[in-house]
Formats: C-alpha cells, sequence, structure tokens
C-alpha cells in the first residue's frame, strides 16, 4: 500500500503494508534515525514525533494512520539554527547516552509552542512520557524550562 504524507516539510510516499510502524517507515525507508527504539511498546518515549503538531509514540503508529498528517522528527526540528529546547539541552548538559534525547526534544518543543514559559510542574507533565535512565531528570527539566523560545513579543 502507498501512504502519503509530509514529513518534515517534505512530501513523502512510502510503499509498505499498512500496519507497518510508523518508527521504521521513519528509519528504515526515509533513513531518518534520529527517533529511537527504546522499548517498542509504548513505554518509553524514545521513539517521539509530532504529527500534526501532536507529540505520538511512533512504534505505536500504523503507517497508515499518518496518511495526510504532517509529521515532524528530530530531523526536522531545527530551522536555520538549532531549535531553543537543543539549545538548552546542550547548556545545561540535559543529555547523556542520548538515546532518550530526541523523543525529550519532540515533546519538549509542543509543549514550549503551547506554553513558552512552562513552570517546572508543567514540564513534568510534558516530560511523564519520556523515559531517561542516565540523567535523573533534573537537567532536563532544568533545560525545558530554561529554554529561550522567541514568541515574537
Ligand atoms: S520505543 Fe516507542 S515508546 Fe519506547
Ligand atoms: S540520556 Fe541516556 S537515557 Fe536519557
Amino acid at each position: 500500500m502507498i501512504t502519503r504524507f509530509v514529513c518534515n516539510g517534505q512530501p513523502v510516499e512510502v510503499e509498505t503494508p499498512p500496519m507497518t510502524r510508523l518508527l521504521d517507515v521513519l528509519r528504515e525507508e526515509l533513513r531518518l534515525t534520529g527517533s529511537k527504539e527504546g522499548c517498542g511498546e509504548g513505554e518509553c518515549g524514545a521513539c517521539t514525533v509530532r504529527i500534526d503538531g501532536v507529540p505520538v509514540m511512533s512504534c505505536l503508529v500504523p503507517v497508515a494512520q499518518v496518511a495526510g498528517c504532517n509529521v515532524q522528527t528530530i530531523e526536522g526540528l531545527a530551522g536555520a539554527l538549532v531549535h531553543p529546547v537543543q539549545a538548552a539541552m546542550l547548556e545545561h548538559g540535559g543529555a547523556q547516552c542520548g538515546i532518550c534525547t530526541p523523543g525529550l526534544c519532540m515533546s519538549a518543543a509542543a509543549l514550549l509552542e503551547e506554553n513558552p514559559h512552562p513552570s517546572v510542574e508543567q514540564v513534568r507533565v510534558a516530560l511523564a512520557g519520556n523515559l531517561c535512565r542516565c540523567t535523573g531528570y533534573q537537567k532536563v527539566i532544568e533545560a525545558v524550562s530554561h529554554a529561550l523560545v522567541d514568541t515574537g513579543e
């Protein structure tokens, strides 16, 4: 089956069985390997991408479900400059092994778009689905809380 969608601003079409996981299509068909597989069961958030702006675990999504949608992966997060959440993760030491980092950045970017100045509690809630084995979360939360998002104000 051919599935057409927009990925990181570019129209794409892939020919796969309709139940193929979006994560596999991204990594194996489109060679976008920034999205990681941790658990493969919807538990860890390492595979988080955004579908029409909403953070979603791509290991749980059949590719047929994204027909006609806008999919954004970590490769599409930065514009001409790194995204503020990526800059903040660098500055605050929010990444260690890095397996969780792309998924965390996608969830954090979605939060910051809706709420450029979240409280620590709001950051915790937004990132609750993204597990990290290395950082103890403190530096990640600091990073996202201090990301300087240009709101145009
Ligand atoms: S790999 Fe998708 S949630 Fe863990
Ligand atoms: S930095 Fe290693 S799992 Fe988060």
